[in-house]
């Protein structure tokens, strides 16, 4: 365990931002975090997982503590569902694949979202009508100020969309260092009610899909809409799908009859925002080597050398574009740093 100073963090974020650590150093198992956080109590701490869903917008002052812990166990198990515990370190695709091939449900829709098991809680990742929580049983974590063990459920993370305890109050409070998943074993609860997932089905004559063939759906679709952040440097959605009272996206409707929404409660309705990118005329465009991807308005690229300020830029201007045109506030679904 070696703490390097002045350390580029360029491959460890997924949108490729240079931006420099003031000390760096990776943790491979709990006793070595212990002793991190003991050692170097006055620092200031960074944690970082799968860099995934940052923007770095400047040089980080303070010790940057990489989560590499790895491994998976089955915890217990009984006749239709098992208890698994993965390490947070553990590539989540990676993750996800393990249990596809263990025949265990519940995961797949989530196939090939980019990051680590130990960030999934933080924002409550989700794709095609699943989200993390719908398995989450709890997750285990270190508190940075008294290096305690903590244990919180589902009901403790508080979970919303993209949200959770760990990004409000908690918000660096903690270290997450594994998550519990209970997964099915049998009657498997396939949930292909997302359009796009019914459609990629139908292309291949699947009716009833196993869990495998359900994650190569999602594969391919994002495949074919999501830049690959080893080619392109990118962050998933930028942006949050705006929720709006219906009261007031009515007024909005009538205006601009031909925005697309969905239903999310009796009160509520949810925007897409990357069709309001899109209809802004966003869609594709590049500023310097900051830009807006061509197949999904939602993400933003990098291009090979933009800068953290650069993209915060462009997301800014989308911001306002949209709020002036539909009096919409779109919010960043990354962290910006
Ligand atoms: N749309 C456009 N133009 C675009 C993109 C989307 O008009 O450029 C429209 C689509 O036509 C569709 C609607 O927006 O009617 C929704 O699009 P899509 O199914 O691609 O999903 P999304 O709302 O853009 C969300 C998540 C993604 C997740 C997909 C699938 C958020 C912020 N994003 O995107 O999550 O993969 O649904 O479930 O909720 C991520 O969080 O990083 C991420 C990629």
């Amino acid at each position: 365990m070696e703490i390097q100073n002045n350390f580029s963090l360029k491959n460890y974020n997924t949108f490729g931002i240079e931006a420099k650590a003031k000390q760096f150093v990776g943790v491979h198992n709990l006793t070595e975090l212990k002793t991190i956080l003991e050692e170097n109590k006055p620092q200031k701490k960074f944690v970082l997982g799968g860099g995934s869903n940052m923007l770095l917008t400047k040089d980080i002052d303070a010790l940057v503590i990489h989560i590499d812990l790895k491994g998976k166990t089955i915890l217990k198990e009984d006749d239709d569902f098992v208890w698994v515990e993965s390490q947070a370190g553990e590539n989540w695709h990676e993750f996800v694949l393990w249990t596809i091939d263990q025949n265990f449900g519940g995961l797949e829709n989530m196939s090939l979202i980019p990051g680590n098991v130990g960030t999934t809680p933080v924002q409550n990742i989700g794709a095609y009508g699943t989200e993390m929580k719908d398995c989450f049983i709890s997750c285990d974590a270190i508190t940075i100020s008294n290096l305690e063990m903590k244990t919180f459920s589902k009901s403790d993370c508080n979970f919303g969309y993209r949200e959770s305890i760990f990004k409000n109050k908690s918000k660096d409070l903690y270290i997450i260092s594994s998550v519990v998943f209970k997964l099915s074993k049998r009657n498997h609860k396939i949930n292909i009610s997302y359009g796009d997932i019914k459609a990629e089905l139908a292309k291949n004559n699947i009716t009833t899909p196993s869990l495998k063939e359900v994650s190569n759906a999602v594969i391919a679709i994002r495949q074919s809409k999501l830049p690959d952040p080893k080619e392109l440097g990118n962050s998933g959605s930028f942006f949050k799908n705006p929720i709006l009272l219906k009261k007031d996206f009515e007024k909005i409707h009538i205006q601009f009859p031909e925005m697309k929404y969905f239903d999310i409660s009796e009160t509520e309705v949810k925007v897409p925002a990357g069709w309001l990118i899109e209809q802004a005329g966003f869609k594709g465009k590049r500023y310097g080597d900051a830009g807006i991807h061509k197949n999904q308005a939602l993400v933003l690229v990098n291009y090979g050398n933009a800068t953290g300020q650069e993209i915060l830029e462009v997301s800014k201007n989308i911001q306002k574009t949209i709020f002036d045109t539909y009096g919409i506030q779109i919010e960043a679904e990354v962290n910006v740093i």
